[in-house]
């Protein structure tokens, strides 16, 4: 809806658009992948309200659960659904499943903010004999939503492990696709993603690495302080895991070479997408389990709270920071956590049952924060955003239409919406920019708007909205 507007400003604003963009990258986005694999679990509603209690403004889904999709609705929460493996030959064979698809998993449910659908899950891994109808499906999907008028709305994604790669580890300049995949399936997926808009989706788990690897380094792998890790490649140093595997996979994307769209970042060429990660899946266990024995002797060491804190609350706090990797400094990561809950009926080792975040019953696991803590009275205090009207209407127009082509729910705002009154630019301005700054993790660089934006810590009178407070 506000695209076309964004594109204008993009490649029409000149000046505007590039005081936005200098600097840092866009802040990341934080996730959780809501798997459903417990016979414990809390009802959808609930669940709704543990994520917003938490101020969690992504989620997944491994299917597209009706009751999970309908208490979504109305949340200004992003969700991703999924149509299962076993549903990917009659995606791929048949235009009008695929359009029932559609229409039963996302057009059904109207209030949702459904952002994704990812076709399969891992399916070079988990179900390899469907390897040949992965795109198909996904193209197939694509072109049922475009029939919906969906098309840009929805992002069509497919979950990749990452043993589509050769060498799935170090260094990440060796990074590149298995034979069986690269040039028949990965070269033609890389531009569907690129021509839809969509981005690379791949399960970053340093955790198996380190859980199957003996040399790998803990620190290294869950994110706490250590020496670095040298790629002679690139000459670059990594000091975490989770980048040199995301590197490795923007490596493998680069050696397919290039074709449409391009962008410069660091005097190499790029496609636009291979900045684009959107990590359907990381996490660590924070426990062994109910046993408390676990099938591998390495996981007595590894499957630990506080393992699982540090990899996850740094995690976090690097994708809200919108850094990049050293390989790609300007991509854009945005991360979903495996997982919400333990989830005590997923087969394997312990560890498979104890990677969430919370109990069933609602308590966090340990202490994680989804939302950096703002520069207000007090590390954590609350702090808004607001529109500065002595910069002009022209120019508040231009950074409304951003915020609100950018992630801002602006529904209040539209003309009969609940925060339409009162009716002024400003008003609306302030009420974008404050959604758009509060889902950004509140960094000083969200409310910048070109000058536009100014950060306070007294809330305004006008805001009402609970995303405010
Ligand atoms: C929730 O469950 C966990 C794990 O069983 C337990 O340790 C915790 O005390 C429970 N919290 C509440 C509020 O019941
Ligand atoms: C999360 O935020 C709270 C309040 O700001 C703070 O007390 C806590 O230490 C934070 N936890 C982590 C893991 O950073």
């Amino acid at each position: 809806m506000a695209l076309p507007k964004l594109l204008l400003l993009l490649f029409v604003g000149g000046a505007l658009s590039l005081t936005f963009f200098s600097g840092s990258a866009e802040a990341g986005e934080v996730g959780v992948c809501y798997g459903m694999m417990g016979d414990n679990l809390p009802q959808p509603p609930a669940v709704v309200q543990l994520l917003k209690q938490h101020g969690i403004t992504m989620v997944r889904l491994y299917d597209a659960d009706a009751g999970g999709l309908r208490a979504l609705a109305n949340t200004g929460i992003k969700v991703g659904v999924s149509l299962p493996n076993d549903n990917i030959p009659d995606a791929a064979s048949s235009m009008s499943y695929a359009v029932r698809w559609v229409q039963s998993n996302v057009q059904a449910y109207p209030g949702t903010w459904i952002d994704s659908v990812a076709v399969g899950n891992e399916v070079f891994h988990q179900a390899p004999w469907l390897t040949h109808q992965l795109l198909p499906a996904m193209k197939n999907i694509q072109a049922a939503l475009a029939g919906a008028g969906l098309g840009d709305a929805v992002k069509v994604v497919t979950p990749i492990a990452l043993d589509a790669l050769k060498v799935p580890s170090f260094p990440p300049s060796v990074g590149e696709f298995r034979d069986d995949i690269a040039w028949s399936v990965m070269r033609p997926m890389v531009d569907f993603l690129e021509q839809t808009g969509s981005y690379l989706t791949f399960n970053i788990y340093p955790y198996f690495a380190y859980k199957y690897d003996s040399h790998v380094d803990p620190d290294f792998a869950f994110f706490r302080p250590n020496n670095g890790q040298h790629d002679p490649g690139t000459g670059l140093t990594y000091f975490n895991l989770f980048d040199a595997m995301v590197d490795a996979v923007f490596h493998a994307v680069e050696k397919l070479g290039n074709s449409g769209e391009h962008t410069h970042g660091n005097g190499r060429t790029r496609r636009r997408v291979a900045s684009l990660m959107r990590v359907p899946e990381s996490g660590a266990p924070g426990g062994k389990g109910k046993t408390g024995v676990a099938s591998n002797s390495k996981l007595d060491g590894s499957a630990s709270t506080e393992n699982a804190q540090a990899y996850n609350s740094n995690l976090i706090r690097k994708v809200l920071s919108g850094a990049g990797t050293p390989y790609n400094p300007d991509a854009d990561i945005s991360v979903y956590i495996f997982s919400l809950f333990n989830e005590n009926l997923k087969p394997g080792d312990d560890d498979e049952r104890n990677f969430g975040l919370f109990y069933p019953n609602g308590t966090q696991v340990y202490d994680v924060n989804f939302t950096r803590p703002g520069p207000g009275p007090g590390p954590g205090g609350p702090s808004w955003c607001v529109a500065n009207a002595a910069v002009g209407d022209r120019r508040l127009q231009d950074a409304l239409d951003y915020a609100c082509g950018n992630g801002a729910d602006c529904s209040g705002i539209q003309a009969g919406g609940w925060c339409f009154e009162p009716n002024t630019r400003v008003a609306h301005a302030s009420y974008a920019f404050n959604d758009y700054y509060q889902r950004n993790g509140r960094s000083v660089q969200s409310c910048d708007f070109g000058g536009c934006g100014s950060v306070v810590y007294q809330q305004p009178s006008e805001f009402t909205s609970p995303s405010a407070s």
